[in-house]
């Protein structure tokens, strides 16, 4: 490791973050080409619909152990404290890069761990809600309807909220990208973004 970089997410970590990701993101298009007709399009890539129907629900596994290893990984980091309901406060200056007014924060700032809690939950409803559509045979209609309805809202929640986190992880604060690409991160970067989770990493 570079002298002026710090270690910020283990290998295990990021195979998870990643294993997560991907997941998600082959759930989306399957899922999207099932619901729309003029999307079905896209299972042409992923060998026609019937494979895609396949590949969905295995996709839901792998995504529902991934987001479960995510949680028990990352969940003491993930709990609100006093400082970040200031940040919390503060989220408007956040958002125009107001730095000075922003206060500082450690490893993760409110908006990242509340990112954590809702995806999470909605992991949770997607595969709770995703299960009896798997197997429709052994369901009644009326319940059927009702989790489709649960599993679509969810994803439209989870969805808007991932399109939030990326653009933020990428384009919005450069340098984020490579914490979850390496594992490392620039002390400039740090500094900047986490200041608290800086010193704790340098002053000892
Ligand atoms: C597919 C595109 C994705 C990209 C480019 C991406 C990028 C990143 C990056 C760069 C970080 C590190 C942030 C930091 O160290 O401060 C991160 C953290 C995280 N990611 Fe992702 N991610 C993606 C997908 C997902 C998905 C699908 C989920 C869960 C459903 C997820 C959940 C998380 C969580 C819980 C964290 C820790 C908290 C946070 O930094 O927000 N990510 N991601």
């Amino acid at each position: 490791m570079a002298r002026n970089e710090l270690q910020r997410h283990s290998y295990a970590h990021r195979v998870v973050h990643w294993t997560v990701g991907l997941s998600f993101l082959l759930l989306l298009l399957t899922g999207l080409a099932f619901s729309y007709p003029s999307l079905f399009w896209m299972t042409t890539i992923l060998g026609g619909g019937a494979a895609a129907r396949v590949i969905h629900p295995v996709a839901g596994i792998v995504f529902s152990v991934g987001l479960a290893l995510m949680f028990f990984m990352w969940v003491r980091e993930m709990f609100l404290g006093q400082l970040d309901w200031k940040w919390l406060g503060a989220i408007k200056a956040y958002a125009s890069h107001d730095r000075a007014a922003v206060p500082p924060v450690g490893k993760y700032n409110a908006g990242q761990k509340l990112f954590f809690w809702v995806e999470s939950i909605l992991g949770a409803v997607l595969l709770l809600t995703g299960l009896p559509l798997w197997f429709p045979a052994d369901f009644g209609g009326d319940f059927l309807v009702l989790m489709r309805l649960l599993h679509y809202l969810s994803t439209l929640g989870a969805g808007l909220f991932l399109i939030v986190h990326v653009y933020l992880s990428t384009v919005a604060y450069p340098g984020t990208l490579r914490a979850m690409l390496y594992g490392r991160v620039t002390a400039g970067w740090a500094k900047l973004h986490h200041p608290l989770w800086y010193k704790e990493k340098t002053e000892h």
